[in-house]
């Protein structure tokens, strides 16, 4: 009766925000606002909230007992398995910084996103409801000091250490995020809670909410012959973390499964020997939930109806608990002693034969062929069951690689344990930057690559009039001001806060591999930090004290100058904050190969676009994804790219976006002949990668352009911010705001100064 009473209460056509919406309509439009993700609006702590300093109120040994005393207790409404939460809750754990995957630094537990959707309906991630839910008395005793992101993690370690595995340590820290993350690209299957290979064929690619950020192959490598596992996925499927433990697509074949399992581990970072390390570990404790048929299982989290309260997965078999408990699908376990420490995962793998069976849920397994092999356990009743083998667990002593580091493990205790333990605190930690991130007493002392080490501060920095005799030497060497901000910004536009790596300080820009990459015009970027090491070096050298700059300091103090001097020729005076305090690092301190990761495969801040790669998405996505990896909004992307275009810094020298007559100066020419309809834009080449600016009369080619320039004017939200600039009261805001992004971009990495 909608139409009867307008008061019916009833709204006709949807609730706000319901489909159809832009994205809808427009599925390839670029989303600039996923630069505005996860504001402060939504963070009940408010902007004042400083959560190192609440971390730091805490008794961490306090916190700890706690949650060590509530995980050998029980609840009626998910009774412990074996009296203990340890092995639920390192799952949870591991499956909260599992996502991480080293090509984009996305993922990982740094944010806690394993509250929110896709990630908490994957099928995967089934229970970890329960497991979340069950920490909740700790966290409301502790409240806005302790983010679940650090709790999901302190908990693992708890349950580790409480059945008798010595952890490396525990860094807190991480600071939970308020919004489900709309930008992370997890890959292209359906996905609806539900196990993949049941899922209907659902929304696929272009599906509004997966914005494809950076679906690409690297040339060369090789093409699945069950999928494309798609750079830089680090999952065989949608809603998995890993890989499926009953082998590709459920095929049951252990060889198979290996290659997954080093596929994806290895885009996680981990090699074969902490690969090996982590299952095995991991396997060591608790079992596998599989006693009800999936089709019977009720919706993942985000749909399971209002009165579920946020948890999901009903299962109607039973109470739905304890003895029915059904997760994954797999039944039993690895071990006799589900909750202890030893090495009987790796002794049972090797001593017995195993063969396929299926668990009462229907999923396939493994069982030893030997009927006297030892038992294990029940987890609630006094029964006794055949131990159990996933797919993937087979897999280890297959795989001949693998085999062998089980070997080494099966007769080191020792060395799995100390593996196992270093691989754990990798794992966890992996997406939290630079140790000075960490928080609390239990941060070990050791050093590790991973974590991109910089030595602490050694020196007294440079003051005020030292920094004005240093600029005033490095405009006088020789150096134009797009070497100077090419050199600046190249170092410092390493960042990315996904995982909180690259940045200027540590002057990697002068190390391998970045010394080498292509993006850094090598030979420019050698030139340029030759001249600044000398002047840091003279300065140096002239100094009676511990007073000294480094080169790293030496090569963003060179950029500031340079936009000073840019922005005083185009008439507008201005000062460059510059911060001192940056410490070179060595090259034995760099692991070249964590560091390949860093390298762009497009930049679209220098318009650096690789040709040998095979891209599924066009350029002004990937600069996008830049865009977004370094924290920027829409309005410091934009000024940062006008101001960059007209000090003319693009990779090769090329004059792409370079639309004015005096290079080198700060000027808003960049968005004045953007947005100018004088000009008629033509494709230059077939793909559309090229185009020229070419006089509407006359049709004379007067500038060049790429994707990455023209999308400033093109794009309907950028054009707004762009048109800001390009007015004639625009010039002035141009600078201040360009100098303000410049110096976000050039701070970015600074965790030394918080600490
Ligand atoms: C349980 C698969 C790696 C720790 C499970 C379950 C599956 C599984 C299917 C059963 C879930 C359930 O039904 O309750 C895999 C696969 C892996 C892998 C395919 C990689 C190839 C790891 C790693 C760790 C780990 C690296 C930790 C370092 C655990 C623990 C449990 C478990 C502790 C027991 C959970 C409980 O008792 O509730 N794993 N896993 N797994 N996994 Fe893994």
């Amino acid at each position: 009766n909608r139409g009867e009473c307008p008061f019916g209460g009833t709204r006709i056509g949807g609730a706000q925000g319901s489909e159809p919406q832009l994205d809808h309509w427009w599925p390839n439009r670029l989303k600039v606002e996923l630069l505005h993700q996860d504001p402060i609006e939504a963070n009940p702590l408010g902007k004042s909230f400083d959560y190192a300093k609440a971390f730091k109120t805490l008794d961490l040994d306090e916190v700890k007992k706690d949650i060590k005393a509530f995980l050998t207790s029980s609840v009626d409404w998910w009774p412990s398995d074996y009296g203990n939460y340890g092995p639920q809750m390192i799952r949870m754990a591991w499956h909260s910084a599992g996502t991480y995957r080293r090509a984009d630094g996305r993922g990982g537990a740094s944010e806690g996103m394993q509250r929110f959707a896709p990630i908490n309906s994957w099928w995967d991630n089934g229970n970890t409801d329960k497991s979340r839910r069950l920490l909740w008395p700790i966290k409301q005793k502790y409240g806005a000091a302790l983010s679940w992101a650090d709790l999901y993690i302190l908990a693992g370690n708890c349950s580790l250490e409480i059945m008798g595995f010595p952890t490396f340590g525990f860094g807190g820290g991480r600071v939970d995020a308020w919004e489900p993350d709309r930008a992370t690209y997890w890959g292209p299957e359906g996905w609806n809670g539900k196990k993949p290979s049941e899922s209907a064929p659902g929304p696929l690619e272009g599906h509004p909410n997966q914005m494809v950020t950076r679906t690409l192959r690297w040339e060369g490598e090789p093409k699945d012959e069950y999928y494309d596992l798609e750079n830089p996925l680090a999952a065989s499927h949608q809603s998995l973390i890993y890989v499926d433990p009953e082998g590709p697509n459920g095929n049951g074949d252990p060889m198979d499964s290996a290659r997954d399992i080093r596929t994806t581990f290895s885009r996680m970072a981990m090699n074969d020997e902490e690969t090996v390390a982590l299952i095995a570990g991991g396997h060591a404790f608790g079992k596998s939930h599989g006693m009800t048929p999936p089709e019977e299982i009720g919706p993942a989290p985000e749909g399971a109806p209002i009165e579920a309260m946020g948890m999901g997965w009903h299962n109607p078999k039973g109470t739905g608990f304890a003895q029915y408990t059904m997760t994954n699908g797999i039944e039993g376990s690895w071990t006799p002693n589900p909750t202890k420490w030893d090495n009987d995962y790796l002794t049972n793998l090797f001593k017995f034969e195993w063969e396929q069976t299926k668990s009462p849920a229907g999923a396939l397994q493994w069982k030893p062929k030997d009927p006297n092999a030892p038992k294990t356990p029940d987890a609630h009743t006094d029964e006794m069951h055949p131990l159990m083998m996933m797919t993937s667990d087979i897999a280890l002593i297959t795989d001949p690689e693998y085999r062998k580091v089980c070997e080494k493990f099966l007769n080191d205790f020792d060395a799995f344990t100390d593996a196992f333990s270093r691989a754990w605190f990798k794992l966890v930690h992996r997406d939290m930057g630079p140790k000075v991130r960490y928080l609390g007493p239990e941060v070990p002392e050791e050093d590790l690559d991973w974590q991109d080490p910089i030595p602490d501060l050694d020196h007294e920095v440079v003051n005020e009039s030292d920094i004005a005799t240093l600029k005033s030497k490095m405009m006088n060497a020789g150096l134009s001001v797009s070497d100077l901000v090419f050199v600046a910004w190249s170092s410092a536009s390493t960042y990315r806060d996904s995982d909180k790596r690259g940045g200027a300080n540590g002057g990697r820009i002068a190390l391998e591999p970045q010394s080498g990459w292509e993006v850094n015009d090598p030979g420019r970027t050698e030139k340029v930090l030759k001249a600044l090491r000398l002047i840091a070096d003279e300065f140096n050298d002239a100094q009676s004290g511990n007073k000294r700059i480094s080169l790293a300091d030496a090569v963003v103090l060179g950029g500031c100058a340079a936009v000073e001097k840019a922005a005083k020729d185009a008439g507008v005076d201005v000062t460059v904050p510059f911060t001192p305090g940056r410490m070179d690092t060595t090259q034995e301190l760099t692991n070249v190969e964590f560091f390949e990761w860093l390298q762009p495969v497009s930049d679209g801040f220098r318009n650096y676009h690789r040709e040998d790669i095979v891209y599924n998405v066009p350029p002004e996505q990937l600069f996008l994804d830049r865009a977004m990896l370094l924290s920027l909004t829409a309005p410091e992307w934009t000024a940062l790219v006008g101001g960059l275009r007209v000090l003319d810094t693009n990779w090769d020298g090329s004059k792409h976006g370079v639309f004015t007559d005096r290079p080198g100066t700060l000027t808003n020419d960049f968005f004045v002949n953007l947005t100018s309809p004088a000009y008629t834009w033509k494709k230059a080449d077939e793909d559309g990668m090229s185009f020229t600016l070419n006089d509407f009369k006359t049709n004379e080619v007067k500038f060049t352009a790429t994707r990455c320039d023209l999308i400033f004017g093109a794009n309907s939200q950028l054009r707004q911010i762009a048109e800001v600039y390009g007015a004639n009261d625009g010039h002035d805001r141009l600078v201040k705001d360009f100098v303000a992004a410049w110096n976000k971009v050039m701070m970015l990495d600074r965790y030394d100064l918080a600490a």
